[in-house]
């Protein structure tokens, strides 16, 4: 396992989230509900929205076969709202074409709507365990800095190159808890700011620090 994976476990179990309602579950339809209202908005307004969702719409039946404007009034103040449209959509779609059993197919899951690479990750790792990596824009700072990689990351052979740097990092045990840490560590300790990394115990792996260009990595979009 990378001394980065290794640690960064470690550094979970100890300052990252573990209590969150879907943390609690390896249902895939409620860890995909989750990571679906988590894509644009922060935990702790997510919360009483998937509460509130999960007990309307406990099941992906129960979700397909619901009125629009009942989904859509549940969604109400979240913002995104094709998110919300996405998700019904997806919904009938796994009843109609995986007899209402949500695809354990990293493809398949893929090619649902409102579903990119990152998504579809997250939900394989968390609901089925299944070795796949997520690069959101918290992951693509973190693994920027870490290995000094130039150039904006929305370009896409920046990107291509952050994608083959996160797969060859993952390790082979405690995969929630790797790309758990990622996104709280980016979130909260690697930050695009105000990163603090003098309690960073990767310090020592990571290239930006050792050439003190944390400040200046991620690269910003050209201009
Ligand atoms: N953003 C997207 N997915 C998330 C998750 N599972 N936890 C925290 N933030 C997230």
């Amino acid at each position: 396992m990378s001394v980065f994976a290794e640690k960064l476990i470690a550094w979970q179990q100890v300052h990252g989230r573990h209590d969150l309602p879907w943390q609690q579950t390896r249902d895939p339809y409620a860890v995909w509900v989750s990571e679906i209202m988590l894509q644009q908005t922060q935990v702790s307004a997510v919360i009483g929205y998937y509460g509130r969702f999960m007990a309307r719409f406990p099941t992906i039946a129960s979700l397909a076969e619901a009125p629009q404007d009942d989904v859509m009034q549940h969604w109400s103040g979240l913002g995104y709202y094709s998110r919300a449209r996405n998700l019904h959509h997806a919904a009938q779609t796994i009843m109609r074409e995986h007899g209402g059993i949500f695809p354990q197919d990293f493809a398949q899951i893929q090619s649902l709507k409102g579903i990119g690479r990152s998504t579809a990750a997250a939900v394989s790792v968390f609901a089925f365990q299944q070795p796949q990596t997520i690069l959101d824009g918290n992951v693509k700072r973190v693994l920027a800095r870490l290995h000094a990689v130039d150039g904006w990351p929305g370009l896409p052979l920046i990107e291509k190159r952050l994608w083959v740097l996160a797969e060859s990092l993952l390790p082979e045990k405690n995969l929630p808890a790797y790309i758990q840490g990622l996104m709280d560590f980016g979130a909260t300790l690697c930050t695009r700011s105000k990163p603090r990394c003098q309690d960073c115990p990767m310090q020592g792996e990571c290239q930006a620090f050792q050439q003190q260009r944390v400040a200046q990595l991620p690269a910003s979009k050209p201009r």
